[in-house]
């Protein structure tokens, strides 16, 4: 047995998203998202289920709040439903709805809890998407207004304020493979949504700051794979090259280094050449906090038939695997060792000099966190009613774990945030993957705190645990 304990400071929190969670999708004036039209699209989500009701959270906030506070839960990261405060996306503020959000906060902070609060997280306005969506360039400028809004209302009692919680995820599922809403399939789409969603964290940062009553950070949350190729070949490590690019690269080069890596790639070249403003890159890199999200990892195959990355996933055998991913924890590590090496620090200047700024990364040092963790794995409340997801302590251990031993090494992470606080609703699979660490059953709204919740609970109180 060894004893890991954390840095005191250290951050223990939750992740949850808006439309996963909150239901009340007609409610207070809300306007339909993207995600709402979707769900409602025959064919699109397993079992057909929708987050209408998902688990009530917009009812039971002040019960979910008390359930993290007695799991002593420090942090709270959640998303705002955009078109819960801006029906139409631009345009009329909707109170009503801007008032749950402040309530939501003053309940977290009545409980000592600090909020993170993320402005994006997959749901779009339906009327912005009638209008283009994030392919378009304004929907960028709607963004930064809709930030606005929420630093406005929220500022005075939140210190940090996230503007994307994974691009990438919003570009590439919701624009390239369709999986997510709007469901489109188009790579020059995809392109214009990534660069898109980019210059919108740029721009909504300058918005969120000028706006800010009092000081607060300013995070971007992605996700992130370390991405090993399949075989030692030649092809197959150049494949797991491009992959890299294209899924990690891709937001990082922009918003640390503020380069652009697509130019590597003939596709790339020829999509994002009119698109990239000059000054959108100097805009975009901007940031006080990075979230990392970190589920498994990619391991890919050299394979022409792939547009772009002219690369394809492949399971590796060996490992246990989750209802929805390999279990792979020494990802976590590398992912952690990478970026601070490539981006924070590092024997090779990986910012321009000429870029003004502080410190050694030339100029921005934001802070590093692991934002989302989890693991999908089928549990029930047993007869006695206990949820025994022991499949899930050993998870957290195990990635919890290689957090540690990056701190060891000397990455400075902040904090680490579960995904995720209760089962909830997982896209287009539905209600099928249970993330919780609290049991919700989906009929009667019942809470269950599961052995994973408990064995949380005592690693914030002990800040660490036994391995
Ligand atoms: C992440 C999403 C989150 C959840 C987890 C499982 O990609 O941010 O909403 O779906 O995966």
């Amino acid at each position: 047995m060894q004893k890991l304990t954390f840095p005191e400071n250290f951050t223990w929190g939750v992740a949850a998203s808006a439309y996963q969670i909150e239901g009340a999708w007609n409610e207070d004036g809300r306007g339909p998202s993207i995600w709402d039209t979707y769900c409602h699209t025959p064919g699109k989500i397993a079992n057909g289920e929708t987050g209408d009701v998902a688990i009530d959270h917009y009812h039971r906030y002040k019960e979910d709040v008390a359930l993290m506070a007695e799991l002593g839960i420090q942090a709270y990261r959640f998303s705002i439903s955009w078109s819960r405060v801006i029906p139409e996306g631009a345009g009329t503020v909707n109170q009503k709805g801007l008032d749950f959000y402040d309530r939501l906060v003053d309940e977290l902070l009545k409980r000592k809890i600090e909020p993170y609060t993320c402005l994006y997280h997959f749901d779009l306005p339906q009327a912005l998407h009638d209008r283009g969506g994030w392919p378009e360039r304004q929907t960028a400028s709607a963004f930064a207004d809709y930030a606005r809004v929420v630093t406005e209302r929220l500022s005075d009692r939140v210190h940090t304020i996230i503007t994307h919680n994974e691009p990438w995820v919003t570009a590439a599922a919701g624009y390239f493979d369709g999986s997510h809403a709007p469901g489109i399939k188009d790579p020059a789409a995809t392109f214009k949504a990534m660069h898109h969603l980019l210059l919108s964290h740029g721009l909504a940062a300058e918005a969120i700051r000028a706006a800010a009553k009092k000081p607060v950070k300013v995070g971007i949350v992605l996700n992130l794979n370390p991405v090993h190729p399949a075989s030692d070949s030649r092809k197959d490590r150049d494949a797991a090259y491009r992959m890299d690019t294209v899924l990690n690269r891709a937001m990082l080069d922009p918003l640390l280094k503020g380069t652009t890596p697509m130019q590597e790639f003939a596709v790339g070249k020829m999509l994002t050449a009119s698109l990239i403003k000059p000054g959108d890159l100097e805009k975009i890199r901007t940031l006080d906090l990075l979230g990392v999200n970190y589920y498994t990892r990619t391991v890919v195959k050299n394979d022409p038939k792939f547009p772009v990355a002219a690369a394809s996933q492949v399971q590796p055998k060996g490992n246990e695997y989750s209802g929805m991913w390999e279990i792979y924890p020494e990802g976590l590590y590398e992912l952690l060792m990478r970026v601070w090496k490539d981006y924070f620090t590092g024997p090779n200047p990986t910012f321009p000099p000429s870029l003004p700024g502080k410190g050694g990364a030339g100029g921005i040092s934001p802070e590093l966190m692991v934002t989302e963790n989890g693991v999908p794995v089928p549990d029930g409340v047993d007869f006695d009613g206990r949820v025994r997801d022991e499949r899930r302590v050993r998870y957290l251990k195990n990635h919890i774990a290689q957090v540690h031993r990056a701190i060891a090494d000397g990455v400075p992470v902040k904090g680490y945030f579960h995904w995720s606080l209760m089962d909830n609703f997982e896209w287009a699979l539905g209600y099928g993957q249970h993330f919780g660490l609290i049991y919700v059953d989906y009929k009667t709204q019942k809470r269950t705190v599961k052995d994973s919740g408990r064995w949380f609970a005592d690693v914030i109180r002990e800040n660490g645990f036994e391995l």
